[in-house]
Formats: structure tokens, sequence, C-alpha cells
């Protein structure tokens, strides 16, 4: 058997050079990482993890095999929402190290082969930008242009506007006696796309970086940069229901031509990779901004599978319901189909404003915490897409549990406490706890544990955000030293996607759409067949889907294969 699958992918091989030579983007077979700056290795004992502290970490990642890291921001920032409030797009924060440091990482990742994927948080700077002080001085100040500016409307905010970190979206400015917009925290206003100064700055900037050696770019909720034309009430904010007023806002009635713009004066001239976060996309939007002949972004970050524990209750993430497995797969069924041939998706479980997967679709039990992570990476690598590996998701990190809601430094679920338990009482602070237990951003912001020795190796002082207390079995050192750890699970399944052009380019077939308790899913090319069934329960499940005496096993979370029979968990994949 081990001869046979040996001579398949030596076959496998030779017709993927093939496939990159009749027109596949090298940014279709690789997998990024995304690294949390100020959570993943400090290096000066200030608690904080910074470049120095990356670069250490390179060749760790380097054996992963990942090729790809993308980097949350870096920039000089105020920290109100930790680097997504930028003061100076053209610095580093100092906490971070400085501009010298860059370029070391740059160059020590070049040297390994992993290239570098920047934050770009476009749609909105600091308040404590250049920019926005200028603005804010005088409506006639140069700058005043570059920010959304409106007068009262009977004494009150411009619009009904809520802002994604709760509250209005509009800040009352005394010194001119109007409001700005701020789609986030009143510390991030938004910037003003229909100006061309501005926007020509911005590429400029991006020209810049990647002048500097960036190989390409995340964009932050990018498809909000253009506003409504009128700005009319958002009907779904009521009485009862303040909910973001996001989802109304994206996808403006300019944003393709910004994005067409950026594209040719920036992008284009470039060999990059860029992936847009783009909240309230349906795939057919996915296509306009990432289709192969859009001439904008390469991919899209959707997020409708993120949303599908949603509350019931009107309170958006903030909820603990378990989320049901049949929804789920109809959801990313949608997108690999809908995207087929037409546009390239971005895979992802989770990221650092979400929830870690071991802990929301899987089972983070000390029995099955490992199994159940590898069952998620199996069903997820093996689909149509860039698969995005978040910080510490290679080693299963979990959610944390903390008691009081003071322990929480994520401005989005400090709004959404005062908001909803103290400002509108709509739930008790035990009901709230329990939801930021199952959504809050922090779960995955907790620092990467990288040792059993004190704080996880993250660092010798106190670390800014306190590390999660299981790191003594949870760990990179435990891993590496463990043949069936997790680690290695996911670099069999980065390698296979570099060494098998099915994972790349075959059609996606569900099977059993409404099977509530296995996902199974074949993906067909010319050549050969894969057949990927996941266990999503901790019970044994009997399922028989059609395959031939010939098919081997090409990857499994269990030693053995007992055929139709599925153990806990259980994952694997069938080649033939
Ligand atoms: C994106 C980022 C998030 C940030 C927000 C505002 O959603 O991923 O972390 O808070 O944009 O920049
Ligand atoms: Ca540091």
């Amino acid at each position: 058997m081990r001869k046979r699958l040996r001579k398949l992918l030596l076959v496998f091989d030779i017709r993927l050079k093939e496939v990159n030579m009749t027109g596949e983007q090298w940014w279709q077979q690789a997998v990024v990482y995304q690294i949390y700056p100020r959570s993943f290795q400090d290096s000066n004992h200030d608690g904080i993890g910074d470049i120095p502290g990356i670069i250490a970490r390179l060749p760790y990642l380097k054996s992963l095999g990942v090729q790809v890291i993308w980097l949350s921001p870096i920039y000089e920032s105020p920290n109100d929402d930790n680097g997504y409030d930028i003061s100076d797009y053209c610095r580093i924060l100092p906490e971070f190290g400085t501009m010298a440091d860059v370029q070391e990482m740059f160059s020590v990742a070049h040297r390994l082969g992993l290239k570098i994927m920047m934050d770009l948080v476009i749609n909105h700077t600091s308040d404590e930008h250049a920019w926005f002080k200028a603005s804010r001085q005088s409506k006639d100040n140069p700058y005043r242009q570059y920010y959304i500016w409106r007068d009262p409307v009977d004494g009150h905010e411009p619009n009904n506007w809520q802002s994604d970190f709760g509250g209005s979206a509009w800040a009352f400015d005394d010194t001119t006696q109007q409001y700005y917009l701020h789609l986030f925290s009143k510390k991030q206003p938004d910037l003003n796309w229909e100006n061309p100064t501005l926007r020509h700055e911005i590429y400029s900037m991006m020209t810049w970086w990647l002048n500097q050696g960036v190989d390409g770019f995340r964009m932050d909720v990018i498809n909000l940069l253009s506003k409504p034309v009128h700005f009319v009430d958002d009907p779904n904010v009521t009485t009862e229901n303040h909910s973001s007023s996001m989802n109304f806002i994206a996808n403006g009635p300019k944003i393709h031509a910004y994005l067409q713009e950026m594209n040719h004066e920036v992008l284009s001239k470039y060999d990059i990779i860029t992936v847009g976060e783009t909240p309230g996309v349906t795939t057919k939007d996915a296509i306009k901004y990432a289709g192969t002949t859009a001439n904008e972004l390469q991919m899209t970050f959707q997020f409708e599978h993120t949303e599908v524990d949603n509350s019931r209750e009107g309170f958006g993430k903030w909820s603990d319901e378990r989320f049901n497995l049949v929804t789920l797969k109809r959801i990313l069924s949608k997108w690999q189909n809908d995207l087929y041939g037409k546009a390239w998706n971005s895979l992802y479980w989770n990221n650092h404003d979400r929830p870690r997967v071991v802990s929301r679709f899987g089972n983070d039990s000390d029995q099955y915490r490992v199994i159940s992570a590898k069952m998620l990476a199996t069903t997820l690598h093996f689909m149509q897409g860039t698969p995005y590996i978040y910080q510490g998701e290679e080693i299963g990190m979990t959610n944390v549990k903390w008691p009081s809601i003071t322990q929480y430094k994520d401005i989005d679920t400090r709004n959404a406490y005062d908001d909803l338990v103290l400002k509108q009482k709509r739930m008790t602070p035990d009901k709230m706890m329990s939801y930021i237990y199952h959504s809050s951003r922090d779960n995955a912001r907790t620092p990467m544990q990288w040792d059993k020795t004190l704080n996880a190796g993250f660092t010798d002082d106190k670390p800014w955000l306190p590390v999660n207390n299981n790191y003594s079995e949870i760990n990179v050192s435990a891993a590496l030293s463990d043949k069936q750890s997790l680690f290695y699970y996911y670099q069999k399944l980065i390698h296979l996607r570099q060494t098998m052009p099915p994972i790349t380019t075959g059609k996606y077939v569900v099977l059993d759409i409404a099977d509530d308790s296995v996902y199974a899913y074949r993906r067909i090319s010319d050549d050969a067949q894969l057949l990927v069934i996941s266990n999503f329960t901790e019970k044994m499940q009997k399922r028989h889907y059609e395959r031939p005496d010939s098919a081997t096993v090409l990857i499994s979370n269990y030693d053995d294969d007992l055929g139709d029979t599925l153990r806990p968990y259980e994952a694997k994949v069938y080649l033939f």
C-alpha cells in the first residue's frame, strides 16, 4: 500500500507542476498562518509579544510547513482596539520593535521561503492619527475631507447607525459642533473614501510597504469603505434591537470602483496574495470581489459559517448555543459550490476575532480534544480554497473562562457587557458571562503556549493577558515530542495540499447533507477522487459511502480503518 501511495504521490507531483504551468496561482496551493503579534512571543521581558519574538519562531512555522504568515497589525497605535486603530501606517508600534526589526523579519522569512502578509486597516484610523487630529480642528482644514463629518439632526446623531462595538456609530466633536462616523470604537473614525486625495495617499502607503518587501495584504473590513449615498436609517436597528449596522453599510455603491482602482494603481503591479475581510458577503458578492476576472482581490473572508451559532434572540454573536451541523454543512457547501471555477475560497475556522475552533465545533475535554481537533482540521483542509491556521490552532489551544468581566481586555467584550447587562439590563451578569465564554475575542488572544515553563514560555514577565491554565499539557514543546500530536497532523495536511492536486482543483460534492452527525464529501478530479468523512459526535456511527475496494486511506485520526464504523470524532480520507 505504501509503495502504491508513493507512486501516486509521484504522479501527482509531476501533475502539480503541470497544473502550475497551466495557470494555478501560487497562493492557491498555499497555507497561511495567522500571528497575533501581541500574544505570540515576547523577547524583551515586558509581557508583550514582539517582532524579535516572531523572528525567533520562524523556523517553527517553517517546520509546520506553511508558506505564508499573516501578521495582525504591528503599526503605531494607541491600542484602543489592539492595533486595529492605527495612528501611523509607516511606523512600528515601539512595543513590537523597530522598522529595522521588521526588515530583519522580512529577510529571515524570505530566506526560509516564507512570505509575509500584513494587515491593512484602511476603513478607519485611530483618532490619534495626524490626519484626524488635523481634521477635527476646523471645518475648512484640508484634512476635514479625510473623514466623515455631519451636522446634528434635531440636536441628535445624523441617523440611527450602530457601531459594531455597541452604541451609536456617531461621536459629537465639541470644537466644530459636528458628528464624525465611527463604525467601530469612538477612537476609530471612518475614513472618507469619496475623497480621491485620501485614496491616493493610501495607495502610496501600500506601495511603500510593498517596496519594503511585504508579500501581501489582509484587508480589514474592506467592504465597508463605500458608505450608502444617502445616510438613511438602518431599518434593522429598532428600540429593542441595537445590532451593529455593519451589514447594512457593507458592499456600498462605489466599493468595486475603489477596489478596481486600488488593484490598478497598486496590487496588479506585484505578485502578491490579497484577502479582504468582508462581513455580510454572499457568494454572489464574493464573486464580484474575488472572481477570476474581477481585478479586485484574490479571496474574501466570508462570515456565514462563523455566525452559525448566533443568538436567536437578536444578540448577534452573544449566545452560548451549540451549532447545528446541518446548517454548517449547508453554508460551507454553498461556498464550495457557488465559487467553483469562478472565485477562490478562503478556508478558516477561527482567527483573533473568533473563539477557538476545538472549543466551539469540536470537544475540548481531555478525552476528545486532540482527536476532535484533528477531525476539524481534516474537514476544512480537504476543501477547495486557501486554508488559514490561527496561532495555537495547530496545538489545539482552547477557550478560557475567567470569573469576572474585569479580567477581560477586549473592547468588544467589555462594551457588550456594559450595554447589554449594565445599561439596557437585557440579561443577567451570569448569562452574559456564559456568552462571553462562548464568543469573546479574548478566547483567541491568550498567549501562545510554547512549553510548560512559567507563562508557557511566552514571557518571563507578567503577560499582558493571562495564559490559559491548561498550558502545562497543551503546548508546542509537548506537541513536538509526540509523534501522534495535532501539530504533526497539521504538518501532514499541509504537505498533502502541496502534493495532491485534487485538493486544489477537484470538484466538491457533499454527501447526505441532512445527516446531522457526520460530514462527508467527495473531491472529484479527472484522475482521482477523495472521499472525506468526519464524525462530528462522540458517538459511534455507522455510515456507508460508495468507494472501490482499491481505495486507500490517505490520512486518518485513528490508527486503523473500521470501514463503515466511525468511532468518536473519527475523520478519514480515502483516495482512489
Ligand atoms: C476587523 C478586525 C477586528 C477589528 C475590526 C475593526 O473585524 O478583524 O479585530 O476590531 O476589524 O478594525
Ligand atoms: Ca516584548
